[in-house]
This record gives structure tokens, sequence and C-alpha cells, in this order.
């Protein structure tokens, strides 16, 4: 893929609510699950687990357990991002190692012409619970994270949220200005 491609992938993939009911292919969820492996993750820990949810009863049950999954009634696919968190090697960052694993799943379901959704589950409690029995999960695995996923019926945008206010160079006392960029840096 060229970097242009890359990059575009990334600027424009938007939050997607509105879903058609067209299939996703089985080569292409494998690419997004074969994604969400891809992603770094503290000492290199392979904790996470995914629960493909494909079932109409299944995807119509999910807005009863996330107050933003309403949009699964339309989505024919949606992933649960989960961690053993009795597995080891085991860290702290396990949230992190999930929430990387999301972006990937979302970017790859960009460059594949897919929308999806981040519905946030960990740290809410009553989320989490929510899951954890909705999915039978056993013993230490916690829901991380759902993601609605289908051939979107919004178009795909870029929108800049780059704002130099928040940059600093070296320390927080010195502002970035758009001036040390202009003539390449190093
Ligand atoms: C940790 C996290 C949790 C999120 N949870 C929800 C959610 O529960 N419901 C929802 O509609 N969007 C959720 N989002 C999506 C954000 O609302 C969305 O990314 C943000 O509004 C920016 O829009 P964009 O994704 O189109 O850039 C979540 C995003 C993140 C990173």
């Amino acid at each position: 893929m060229a970097t242009s491609d890359a990059l575009n992938v990334i600027f424009t993939r938007r939050s997607i609510r509105k879903f058609s009911s067209r299939p996703v292919e089985i080569q292409d969820q494998q690419r997004m699950l074969q994604a969400a492996f891809a992603a770094p993750s503290a000492e290199n820990a392979q904790n996470k687990h995914i629960i493909i949810i494909t079932e109409r009863d299944s995807l119509d049950n999910l807005p009863a357990l996330h107050p933003s999954a309403a949009p699964a009634r339309e989505a024919p696919l949606a992933f649960l991002i989960c961690c053993d968190t009795a597995a080891t090697p085991q860290t702290a960052f396990w949230p992190q190692d999930c929430a990387a694993a999301t972006q990937n799943v979302m970017l790859a379901a960009r460059a594949l012409g897919l929308g999806s959704l981040w519905c946030g589950i960990h740290p809410l409690e009553s989320r989490e619970q929510a899951f954890l029995s909705a999915f039978s999960l056993p013993g230490m695995v916690r829901p991380f994270s759902l993601i609605l996923i289908g051939y979107p019926l919004q178009d795909f945008f870029e929108e800049n949220h780059y704002d130099t206010h928040f940059i600093h160079v070296g320390s927080w006392d010195r502002r970035f200005e758009p001036s040390l960029f202009e003539g390449g840096h190093s």
C-alpha cells in the first residue's frame, strides 16, 4: 500500500452509526481479526480474545447491553474485544493493548470500505457486567470494547482535529510554532 493510502485510511476513518445489512465477507472478517492481533502489546502479551457476533438475535440484543449499540440492529457484524487477565505474561497495560487492537480493527475496516463504531465498555463496571453475563465470559476474562462493523450508509470524510495549541516542543513551556517545520525537519 502506498503511504498516501495508509494515511488516507487514518484521516478518513469516521465513527459510523448507520449500516447496511449487507453481510461482511468471511475473508474481510479474517483480515480485521488479523489486524487486531497485529497491534502492539505491552511485553508482547498475547492475551486478547475476540468474540465474533453475526447471529441476528445476538446483534439485536446488543442495544440492551450498551446505550450506543442501537446501530447493531442493522449492522451484520460486531466484535467483542476481551482480555484474559489471568493469562501470562500479564501486565497492567491490558486496556491499552485492547485499545490498540480496537483501533487496528477500525482502520482495517476503513481500508476494506467498511464502517465501524467503537462502543466503550471497560472501565465502566455496569457495562462490563452486562457483557460478562450475556456472553458467558469465564474467570478473569474482561470485556473491553464492542465494535460494530458493516457497510456504511454514511460517507467517509476527513475531519481536521489537528490543533497546534496542544503541541509542545521539548517541554510544556515551549509552544509549538508551525514555522518550526518550515523547510523540513529532522
Ligand atoms: C474509548 C472510546 C469509547 C467510545 N465509546 C463510544 C460509545 O460508547 N458510543 C459511541 O457512539 N461512540 C463511542 N466512541 C466513538 C467516539 O464518540 C468518536 O470516536 C468521536 O466522537 C470522534 O468521532 P470519529 O470517530 O468519527 O473521529 C468511543 C471512542 C473511544 C476512543
